[in-house]
């Protein structure tokens, strides 16, 4: 993706009373399949998907999609989102003929260009609207696992869709880190094995579920939510402390270190390797209940439920009347 062209243009499309003309911008990208190129009309809006389009055969964008998108109807939709309307390879308005013996994309490859757009664009949601080989590129694109962008399908693990389209400094951040880790393919490696991972078939009061003491925290907008209160349901509840942790997305040890720390001495703590001392002061004086119901040998009777409130900064933890406040 190293070239990069840039056209402004203003649309000559018959405005609606007081509306402002919008802006299309044309881009160019280079991706290992080629360049292509697309045009943008309309600006990103928050937490709304970008809607992208994918024209036929014998058609470019604007004669496949400009009298539906023009269409009076259409107008109280689109206004709502940015989209971006791709230009198979040589199909773009004023493209030069390849060269005698060029070897075209196959169908798979301009699937396979979609995350590079969506990667400069720094889009990570769309709609897509493909009409014939259009709609076999998007289908192609949407078979995630055969065509979505690795570091995307990675982030979509890591992170909530609220999260990755908050787009914060830590999601730029650890995007920049994934798209450009140069060992991306070892981590495409271990990406494969997880989606081939055996269930752990836990079943909770028989042989198949842990026995030692276990600690489980899953944020409250994770998005994997489900399936950790799953993971729960199947534990043994006395050795299981479960933390819902507030404010807290798919890895709460980066948006949330402090609480998890926290939270961390107090599980030593109940298995008897944290001195009360090791406490922090707030910690000691409103948690002597619950931290003596674990003795030293690591005698757990207790099953808990810590959740936390997000303003307080408090966990509660069952059975009611046990709570600890989160110094952080
Ligand atoms: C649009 O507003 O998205 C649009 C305008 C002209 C042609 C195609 C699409």
């Amino acid at each position: 993706m190293a070239e990069l062209r840039e056209v402004q243009i203003t649309e000559e499309k018959p405005l609606l009373p007081g509306q402002t003309p919008e802006v299309a911008k044309t881009h160019s990208v280079e991706t290992p399949y080629g360049s292509v190129t697309f045009t943008v009309y309309g600006t990103p809006k928050p937490k709304r998907p970008a809607i992208l389009t994918y024209h036929d055969v014998g058609l470019n964008y604007k004669s496949c999609f400009q009298p539906l998108f023009q269409f009076a109807d259409m107008q109280e939709i689109i206004q709502n989102f940015v989209r971006v309307h791709v230009d198979a390879p040589g199909m773009e308005e004023g493209a030069p003929v390849f060269p005698l013996g060029y070897q075209y994309p196959s169908l798979d490859q301009l699937a396979d260009m979609i995350p590079c757009i969506l990667q400069y664009l720094n889009f990570s949601t769309i709609i897509g609207i493909g009409v014939g080989a259009g709609a076999y590129v998007l289908s192609r694109y949407a078979l995630t696992g055969l065509t979505s962008s690795i570091s995307e399908m990675i982030l979509g693990h890591l992170f909530s869709q609220e999260e990755l389209s908050g787009n914060s400094e830590l999601i730029q951040k650890y995007r920049n880190i994934i798209a450009h880790a140069p060992n991306l393919d070892n981590i495409e490696l271990y990406w494969n094995s997880y989606n081939n991972r055996r269930d752990l078939n836990f079943v909770r009061g028989g042989d198949t579920t842990l026995k030692c003491p276990v600690m489980l925290v899953v944020g409250d907008q994770a998005p994997h939510e489900d399936a950790v209160v799953e993971c729960n349901s199947k534990l043994d509840p006395t050795q299981t402390s479960f933390l819902k942790m507030a404010d807290s997305g798919g890895q709460p040890q980066l948006t949330q270190p402090g609480k998890l720390t926290e939270a961390f001495k107090y599980f030593l703590q109940g298995m008897g390797y944290m001195a009360s001392s090791c406490m922090t002061r707030l910690s000691r004086s409103r948690t002597a209940s619950l931290t003596s119901a674990a003795s030293i040998d690591g005698n757990r009777s207790r099953s808990r439920t810590l959740s936390q409130s997000s303003e307080s900064g408090t966990l509660s933890s069952g059975p009611p009347g046990h709570t600890m406040e989160v110094s952080c």
